[in-house]
């Protein structure tokens, strides 16, 4: 079995590429990154011959493609693909506090990173999911994206844009239903993980409710272990909790 981690350098990315390469049953994983972390580059030195990373600004179309054909010359097949790429903030950008905030630059950022990044790999995906054994192509998307939950406001750019991944991600699913029955497409909420994206928002996090990498991906893969293509296109938190859209 093969697997694809997209956006591997860190956090919950990281510890999915870890915890496959730990799995033997994962014969090659294919990582990208954006920028290329020493945690990463270390993975690679320790697994040379099963770690294969992949240069991939979401962002650039161009750049999944040539991702994708660089798979294509060493596999047919994905089992399971985790798009675990995100942006809450960064040296220009917060999220937004109140509307006074709200900058079409900003939004576009968000749109861009968090939504429209795995809908172009979806793009591309299909031929090496479909002869996969029950593939899976799962993406990280976060509770606040809920609207039937949201009852706080704030964090516009964020919250729209995953949304705007449920949505994508949900109509990628009923159109690979219909010609690939077989694939399960997941919207996975992680829960508040201690990862960099959060840092600066963990101060009222309760201990218990501020999970490690690791336990978050050992929850999210049991998540996926239990989907089946009835559950395609669904929304489910890290307990397996079906989520509001
Ligand atoms: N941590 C949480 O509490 C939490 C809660 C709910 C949902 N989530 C979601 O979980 C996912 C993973 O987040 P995390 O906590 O692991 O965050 P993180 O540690 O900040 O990692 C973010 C990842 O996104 C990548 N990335 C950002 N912009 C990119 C671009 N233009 N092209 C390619 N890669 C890009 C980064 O790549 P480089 O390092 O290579 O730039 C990095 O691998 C995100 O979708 C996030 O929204 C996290």
């Amino acid at each position: 079995m093969n697997t694809l981690v997209i956006g591997a350098s860190r956090g919950i990315g990281l510890e999915f590429t870890r915890q496959y390469l730990q799995e033997t049953g994962f014969i090659k994983v294919f990582a990208t990154y954006r920028h290329l972390s020493p945690e990463l580059e270390e993975l690679a030195q320790q697994y040379p011959e099963r770690l294969a990373l992949l240069p991939v600004d979401v962002t650039v179309e161009a750049e999944i493609t040539a991702a994708i054909a660089t798979i294509k010359t060493q596999t047919n097949t994905l089992q399971e693909v985790v798009y675990c790429v995100g942006l809450l903030h960064d040296d220009q950008l917060q999220p937004e506090k109140s509307l006074r905030h709200i900058q079409s630059d900003n939004l576009t950022r968000y749109f861009q990173v968090n939504a429209i990044g795995a809908v172009l790999w979806a793009k591309y995906l299909l031929p090496l999911l479909r002869g996969g054994d029950r593939p899976i192509f799962a993406a990280i998307s976060a509770k606040v994206g809920s609207i039937g939950d949201n009852r706080l406001g704030g964090w516009y750019g964020y919250r729209a844009s995953k949304a705007a991944l449920n949505m994508l991600l949900h109509n990628v699913a009923i159109e690979w239903g219909r010609v690939a029955p077989n694939v399960i497409v997941a919207l996975l909420h992680p829960g508040t993980t201690n990862t960099n994206l959060s840092k600066p928002f963990q101060k009222h996090v309760p201990p218990e409710k501020l999970f490690s990498p690791e336990l978050t991906v050992s929850q999210l893969r049991q998540v996926m272990a239990d989907l089946t293509p009835q559950n395609s296109g669904e929304f489910f938190a890290w307990d397996s909790a079906p989520l509001p859209w």
